[in-house]
């Protein structure tokens, strides 16, 4: 094998990794290299970091694992799993087969002095073969419970005596169950390496949208006079996945999405849009900046968890594609009378200058109606009353919405007067879609990650005092919902916008979650296929997703109609003045429209027969609805008509 160096080519002229870009040259050692995570991330994203000539020349990558496998089945499988996995539109077949010479494996026991003796000397050769000058990182991939293990071996087996270059470990979430055993963890890290060798990995860092909080926070310097408590009502933090807990029963029972989704990676991103500016980009300095702000965190007591946090756990319900999806209790590997939460929304304070009083709302959960991880920060009201005499009867709030993933996006929605001799308002908005700008390869996240590691630039990893100050935020919530069943009131059924005690938590304040609706939730309601896209546009802003309990009353008989109402899940009951069952209705139908049309009072009672989600549509927004967008009306029209067997010219 020749020594390969920036400069080499490959037959035919192309150069491999040469830039200078590229990051420092090192040698790649991955504990549980047979594991999954080597085979759906970290080999799709260094194969994208080669292809972007991003890696080192003087590159290789040692896998261990108890499988046995010699390096060229390892070679075998790495290239079946990367044409498998890879993220690129083309698989570059002449860059990998350079790269998989690159491949080497041993197998080995992790807890056998012998495999790292044999690592070593693997390690050694590579490094005379391909000039990597000492430097190596050694990626965990395996459970946290081990690492202390490994990490004593790997000093028994000479590695730390070596004179030349540096060496760093990349370990994985999750650190610790809960504060006791991440403060253990991370002891038994720091007993074997320095903090500035670890790097910790959380992979909503590697997010170009996650990351964007902080370029486009702290480069726009109109956003930052606004950025606090004089300006901001609330934010909102949402993560919802259609996903259940899939083949990960046996984990996901033990953790919960508190551990799982919010202690970590929306943490992170609460830091980065609340954070105090750094004094530079540089990592202490952003580092210090995130782990004040999660410091300023209010830790609650046990009677505040009870007000400021609702939980539910997923039961049977649908997908998104209307197939029949299974409860959680009901998941391979879950405990059939499990109390661990798929569900969580959070009230939380900040006690600091900048957010003292300002909510900040968290929410995630699986099984939900829609998959899409969005903040929204929602400005206070402009006042009212100078609108008073006017046909403005109310404002909305502004937003700025960062749509960081399916949709990569940022937007600000604001309210704009309508075309016309009287003072009218809408709700539109400004969008910059990442798309429209930019031609960004869609990598696995974790390529950026790998990158800085191999850099040197700790930014993007977590610091031990950042983990253990957002383990301080949970740990009250894991301890007082570990001592209450978490009651009937709190499933919530698969394919739904989760449970009811979500809604009471932030309507209590007085504010509503702000759902971001897109068209391909709004396509599942026929009557929408009629709407136009600038229609469907203007819906989607204009939708207010409500939840009713069974049994709830949605709009009672003889009142003045302020609303129609699009059914996206669930049943209800339509009843005459009598109490008299007329009709029951279900996903995708609609109603209340007729009282609006003709002016009349409601003609029906309705009531949830299910637990029901419910968009809705207040008056005066399907006034606006219907005059701007008349092909939309006429079809409305057309059904009131024949629904109600009303007059032909009635409406
Ligand atoms: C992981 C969690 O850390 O993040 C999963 O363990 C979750 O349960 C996933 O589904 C979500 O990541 P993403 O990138 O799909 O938002």
């Amino acid at each position: 094998m020749p020594v390969i160096d920036n400069e080499t080519r490959l037959p035919g002229g192309i150069p491999i990794y040469s830039t200078e870009k590229a990051a420092d040259p090192c040698i790649l050692v991955i504990f549980g290299a047979s594991g999954d995570l080597t085979k759906r991330l970290l080999m799709p994203a260094l194969f994208n970091l080669a292809c972007d000539r991003l890696l080192p020349g003087r590159f290789a990558i040692v896998g261990i694992a108890m499988d046995d496998m010699t390096t060229e089945q390892f070679r075998e499988k790495m290239t079946r799993d990367v044409k498998q996995y890879t993220t690129r539109p083309h698989f570059d077949s002449e860059l990998w087969a350079e790269f998989a010479e690159r491949l080497h494996y041993t197998p080995g026991n992790f807890s056998e002095p012998e495999a790292y003796e044999r690592l070593a000397r693997i390690v050694n050769g590579l490094e005379v073969e391909y000039h990597t000058q000492g430097n190596i990182i050694f990626y965990m991939a395996t459970p946290p419970s081990i690492f202390g293990m490994i990490s004593q071996h790997i000093n028994a087996a000479g590695f730390k005596d070596r004179e030349n270059g540096w060496l760093r470990i990349i370990v994985e979430k999750p650190f610790g169950h809960d504060l006791p055993s991440a403060i253990e963890l991370n002891k038994e890290l720091l007993a074997h390496w320095k903090e500035k060798q670890i790097y910790r990995i959380d992979h909503y860092l590697g997010k170009e949208t996650v990351q964007n909080l902080l370029a486009f926070r702290f480069s726009n310097g109109m956003f930052e006079p606004l950025w606090n408590k004089a300006h901001i009502d609330h934010i909102q933090f949402s993560v919802s996945e259609t996903v259940g807990v899939e083949r990960r029963g046996k984990y996901y029972d033990t953790a919960g999405v508190l551990r799982d989704m919010i202690q970590n990676h929306m943490f992170q991103m609460l830091a980065y849009l609340c954070m105090e500016p750094p004094a530079s980009f540089k990592p202490d300095a952003i580092r210090n900046e995130k782990s004040k702000i999660l410091d300023a965190v209010r830790i609650m007591t046990p009677d505040e968890v009870l007000k400021h946090t609702a939980r539910g756990q997923y039961g049977p319900g649908k997908k998104p594609d209307g197939s029949t999806a299974l409860g959680y209790r009901q998941e391979p590997d879950v405990n059939p009378e499990s109390e661990t939460e798929t569900f969580a929304a959070i009230e939380l304070f900040i006690d600091n200058w900048r957010w003292e009083g300002v909510p900040i709302f968290v929410r995630s959960g699986k099984a939900l109606w829609k998959r899409g991880t969005e903040i929204v920060v929602q400005f206070k009201k402009a006042p009212e009353v100078i609108f008073r005499g006017t046909p403005v009867d109310h404002l909305l709030s502004n937003m700025l919405i960062f749509h960081m993933q399916p949709d990569q996006a940022i937007e600000i929605r604001f309210q704009a007067k309508t075309p016309g001799p009287s003072l009218n308002l809408q709700p539109v908005d400004m969008r910059f879609d990442y798309s429209d700008a930019f031609e960004a390869g869609r990598g696995t996240g974790y390529e950026v990650l790998l990158y800085n590691c191999m850099i040197g630039d700790a930014t993007l990893f977590s610091r031990t005092d950042l983990v253990e100050s957002a383990w301080r935020i949970a740990q009250p919530m894991l301890d007082t919902w570990a001592g209450l069943p978490m009651g009937d009131h709190a499933t919530y059924p698969a394919g739904s916008w989760g449970p009811p005690g979500a809604f009471d938590l932030i309507e209590r304040t007085g504010r509503r979650w702000m759902e971001i609706v897109n068209r391909d939730i709004l396509a599942r309601i026929p009557l929408f296929q009629a709407a136009d896209p600038v229609c469907l546009h203007q819906l989607a802003m204009m939708l207010d997703p409500r939840f009713y309990q069974a049994g709830e009353e949605i709009i009672k008989h003889g009142d003045t109609g302020r609303e129609m109402f699009f059914i996206a899940r669930g049943q209800v009951e339509a009843f005459d003045a009598d109490g008299k069952l007329m009709s029951t209705m279900s996903d995708g139908e609609h109603f209340g429209e007729i009282s609006l049309l003709l002016s009349i009072p409601r003609s029906a009672t309705i009531k949830a027969a299910t637990p029901t989600d419910i968009f809705v549509l207040e008056k005066h927004e399907f006034d606006r609805v219907l005059r701007d967008h008349p092909n939309f009306a006429a079809t409305l029209k057309d059904q009131a008509q024949k629904r109600y067997n009303l007059p032909e010219g009635t409406l």
